[in-house]
């Protein structure tokens, strides 16, 4: 029985999509479930020149034979799901996709609610799809869920059975998460957080999995940081700065330039500690380090990226088992044997 979860260690965007296309390709787990918020999400997926932009469905859906499900916790906005099960016709994934009965739906009041509120939409920068609102009426205990929705109808399921049934089968389950530690609304940089917390603890209940069926939990950083929306930023630094060291940013749902800075050792200390992090996921070295562009090979690093991750891994205690060095899944160093 195997059970991972990853998330992302920044403010989002920090490259879960390509990791856990990555990371479903090579262990092929049996059940990936989507945890997370919901539609604000924008995870790009990246094999053999195609490539994708996704919302709702599990960026490992390139894997056919796992089983796609969405944890209870996820916001499902009807148009978008069903909307990515004909964008992802070929890789038969209607057959294969399936959301918790009780997930709650967002309508086009929610969206509505997020766009015209001048506090979401300007003071906390949302992505306007309807998230905020749409968990603010399952708090207020009136929100539909997913089995009263005629539209969803045939693509339900008991989410928590399916995966720890197949825990109990001996499968192997991975559970992705969506946004990052720096926007969950305890622990990130309130008010100008998303509308959920965003953790591994919370991640494994949004599918149902109690904390001691956990294994691993795969942290993603990216190599320097991103935030859209407003906040605080310790290390952003300009534009400018961030275009003449070639890694400024567009947002995959909203198109919005990214706001970009350095590293943040503390932000990622807190972000393992508090996620119980096993290990570190680290993407786009190079785009910090354009000398490791597509390399596999660690030994194939250059001294001053080795330095870099060694720090890290030294600060956070936590080892980096996973390189990302492009965004296709075949541009990654996987250094997870090594572990063993
Ligand atoms: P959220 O769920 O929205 O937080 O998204 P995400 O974590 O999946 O990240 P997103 O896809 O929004 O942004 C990451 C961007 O970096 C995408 O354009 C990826 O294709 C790209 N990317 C991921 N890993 C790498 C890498 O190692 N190198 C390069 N050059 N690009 C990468
Ligand atoms: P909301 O989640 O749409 O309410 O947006 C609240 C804040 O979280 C805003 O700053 C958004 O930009 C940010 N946010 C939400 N989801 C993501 C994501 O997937 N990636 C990056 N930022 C996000
Ligand atoms: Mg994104």
């Amino acid at each position: 029985m195997t059970c991972n979860i990853l998330v992302g260690g920044g403010w989002g965007d920090e490259g879960k999509g390509k990791c856990i296309t990555y990371l479903c390709y090579k262990d092929k787990p049996d059940i990936i479930a989507r945890a997370g918020v919901g539609p604000n999400a924008g995870h790009s997926v990246e094999f053999n020149g195609e490539k994708y932009g996704l919302r709702l469905i599990p960026s490992g859906f390139f894997h056919r034979d796992a089983r796609l499900l969405i944890g209870a916790g996820v916001l499902v906005d009807p148009e978008v799901f069903l909307y990515e099960l004909d964008y992802l016709n070929k890789y038969n994934v209607a057959e294969r996709t399936f959301a918790d009965f009780r997930c709650s739906i967002i309508e086009k009041k929610h969206k509505e609610r997020d766009k015209a509120s001048d506090y979401l939409s300007k003071k906390i920068g949302s992505t306007g799809t309807g998230c905020g609102p749409g968990n603010a009426d399952r708090v207020g205990r009136v929100a539909k869920m997913a089995k009263d929705i005629e539209a969803m109808q045939g693509h339900t399921t008991d989410v928590p059975l399916e995966v720890n049934q197949a825990l109990d089968e001996d499968e192997y389950v991975f559970i992705e998460g969506s946004q990052g530690f720096g926007l969950s609304l305890y622990y990130g940089t309130y008010p100008f957080v998303t509308s959920k917390d965003t953790t591994a603890s919370t991640a494994a209940a949004d599918v149902g999995v109690g904390p001691t069926r956990v294994d691993e939990v795969i942290v993603v950083f990216k190599s320097y940081i991103t935030r859209v929306g407003e906040g605080p930023f310790k290390t952003e630094m300009t534009q400018e700065e961030a275009e003449k060291m070639g890694i400024e940013e567009y947002g995959t749902v909203t198109g919005r330039r990214r706001r970009v800075g350095l590293f943040d050792m503390d932000l990622a200390k807190e972000s393992c500690m508090i996620n119980g992090a096993t290990q570190i996921a680290l993407t786009c070295v190079d785009r910090l380090y354009p000398q490791c562009e597509r390399v596999t090979d660690y030994s194939r690093l250059a001294p001053e990226t080795k330095k870099f991750i060694n720090e890290i891994e030294g600060e956070t205690g936590v080892p980096v088992t996973i390189i990302s060095t492009g965004p296709d899944l075949k541009d990654t160093i996987d250094l997870r044997d090594e572990l063993l």
